[in-house]
């Protein structure tokens, strides 16, 4: 079977596939690091050392043995070697399950999963990066990727937003861009606490940090909840940036992650297929996605 590119979305035709969508294949658990109470970033290689060969944006089907499985977004990217990373929130039975393996454990992986950037649409353009809350989770896997390949990018600006300092993802990474002078991130938290230093209110406020943006050459990533979408949008559409020069992640219930059991369908469309990555003109035709 033809291998696929990692750079390119992958095809719609499943046949085409390099690995089985339906059968999960070992993967062995190298490090696992709690970021807040909730979240843990798990470090994983596949046990025949493939690499998955995924888009920023794509997401695997994690399975633990005796609990089930759950679709979790890819956190690292393709740039990153074999090795991949994902970010896990505790939440139920399956991700609880998935907090109590350690290093050397075993979990089954399916994938990757569904449509993420189309990378090579995005190369040579400026970006713009706008995530919330857990959103950061697949957001770092495309700013990672930016970052990787920096010299294929123009400007590079990152917003991102969680509810308070306790839950904010990545903080090391974000200390990290935040010192860089190649991206320009800015990270803002609804309810500041004592400990928090920077500024508070809605993921939105940060806009006020963009200097002018070329609307021609940028090219806008938004990833998070469906009410952060609504008011984010407003934003980006008055920097008079084209509706084709934005791409959408949404957060939509998934059961069997490749177009089988409907549990993901939004108007006409199996979202874990087409999705969750999509251009933002083509989710505006998808009411019950972000409504
Ligand atoms: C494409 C996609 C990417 C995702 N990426 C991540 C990620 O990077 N990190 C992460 O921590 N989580 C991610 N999730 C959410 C994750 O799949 C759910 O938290 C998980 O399925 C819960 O399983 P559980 O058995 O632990 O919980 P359950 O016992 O099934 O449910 C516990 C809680 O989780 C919610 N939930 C259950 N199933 C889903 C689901 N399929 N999607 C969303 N919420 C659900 C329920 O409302 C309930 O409140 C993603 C979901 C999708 C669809
Ligand atoms: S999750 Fe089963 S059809 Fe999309």
């Amino acid at each position: 079977m033809r291998a696929r590119d990692p750079e390119t979305r992958r095809p719609a035709d499943t046949t085409d596939f390099p690995y089985s969508i339906y059968l999960p294949e070992a993967a062995r658990v190298l490090n696992v690091n709690p970021m807040t109470e909730l979240d843990s970033l798990f470090e994983l290689e596949l046990e025949s050392g493939r690499a998955l060969g995924h888009a920023p944006g794509q997401f695997v089907q994690v399975s633990v043995f005796g609990f089930g499985e759950c679709p979790i977004s890819i956190s690292s990217s393709p740039t990153r070697g074999p090795r991949f990373e994902l970010s896990i929130r505790r939440v139920g039975e399956v991700t609880n399950a998935l907090h109590r393996l350690r290093s050397g454990d075993s979990v089954g992986i399916r994938g990757p999963l569904g449509h993420g950037f189309d990378v090579r649409e995005l190369h040579g353009h400026d970006m713009l990066v706008i995530a919330g809350g857990c959103a950061l989770a697949p957001a770092r896997s495309l700013i990672q990727y930016v970052l990787d390949e920096r010299q294929r990018f123009g400007s590079f600006h990152v917003l991102y937003g969680a509810r308070s300092p306790n839950e904010l993802l990545f903080r090391d990474e974000l200390a990290r861009w935040g010192q860089r002078d190649d991206v320009h991130c800015h990270v803002i938290v609804d309810h500041a606490d004592e400990s928090w230093r920077g500024r508070a209110g809605v993921v939105t406020k940060l806009f006020d940090e963009l200097p002018e943006l070329d609307r021609e050459r940028t090219m806008v990533a938004v990833i998070g909840p469906p009410i952060m979408f609504r008011f984010v949008m407003l934003e980006v559409l008055a920097l008079g940036i084209p509706q084709n020069h934005v791409y959408c992640s949404i957060e939509r219930r998934m059961k069997c992650g490749i177009g089988k059991c409907g549990h993901c369908q939004a108007n006409d469309v199996y979202v874990c297929m087409e999705g969750p990555v999509f251009k933002y003109g083509r989710l505006k035709a998808l009411r019950e996605a972000i409504e």
